[in-house]
């Protein structure tokens, strides 16, 4: 069994400002034990997490990998975020490399399919789309969750950019809820941007019905 990462230095003060582990953190960090033997036969040149938070989900994925030619790259538009997840890998001593930007920001073109790992907890929660824009826009704590009509507005831009930024043969995982329309994505996916899907995990966390899913590109017909 692998350790949830040590966050004992950060302070109730930047939780006020970061988003602090959760039943959706923790669903994400047992997916990706699951899958330990599949993602370190991947060898990863490349891992990536969109919205890193407190930096757990990383720097779990550093230890789940034990690699140290791996670049664990990192965005959030939190900067209190970044820094949060940068202090993280120091604990943990994985060497994440946190960026303050929104989802892929610059790296869209500079790693056009280089990411073998990319791995996105997104904000999912449905709300109205101002409060979402907000949220956006505030670059808060609140950002962590307002994710407008059917909690799907964020995550829906990762979706449309995923074949610019996976690799060949890279993994995406992705954290969603019932409200998401689960079924929905996976299809949208397979039809129009020719990923396949498993769902990894899914559990019951309070109100919440958390899913992991993990895509990847199907193999082109020989
Ligand atoms: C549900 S929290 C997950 C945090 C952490 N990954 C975890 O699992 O505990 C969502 C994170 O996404 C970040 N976020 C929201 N919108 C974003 C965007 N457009 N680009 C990058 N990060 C974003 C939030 O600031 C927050 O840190």
């Amino acid at each position: 069994m692998i350790p949830t990462p040590d966050t004992s230095h950060l302070t109730n003060a930047d939780f006020e400002h970061v988003y602090e582990p959760a039943e959706d953190t923790f669903i994400l960090l047992d997916a990706l034990e699951a899958d330990a033997e599949r993602l370190r036969a991947l060898t990863p040149r490349i891992a990536m997490e969109i919205g890193s938070g407190s930096g757990c989900v990383s720097a779990f994925l550093g230890a789940v990998l034990g690699s140290t030619t791996c670049l664990y790259l990192s965005t959030d538009i939190n900067p209190h975020a970044a820094l949060c997840t940068l202090k993280t890998g120091g604990q943990n001593k994985v060497p994440l490399e946190p960026v303050v930007t929104s989802l892929i920001g610059p790296f869209a073109k500079r790693l056009h399919r280089a990411v073998d790992v990319l791995i996105f907890n997104p904000p999912y929660v449905p709300t109205e789309d101002e409060e979402m824009t907000d949220a956006q826009a505030g670059r808060a704590i609140e950002g962590s969750w307002a994710g407008g009509k059917q909690g799907m507005l964020v995550t829906e831009r990762v979706l449309c950019g995923l074949d610019e930024i996976l690799s060949e043969k890279g993994l995406f995982y992705l954290v969603a809820v019932k409200d998401n329309d689960v079924p929905s994505i996976r299809r949208r996916m397979d039809e129009e941007y020719g990923f396949e899907s498993d769902i990894v995990l899914q559990r019951r966390a309070g109100r919440e019905h958390l899913f992991v899913i993990r895509f990847s590109r199907k193999a082109s017909p020989s």
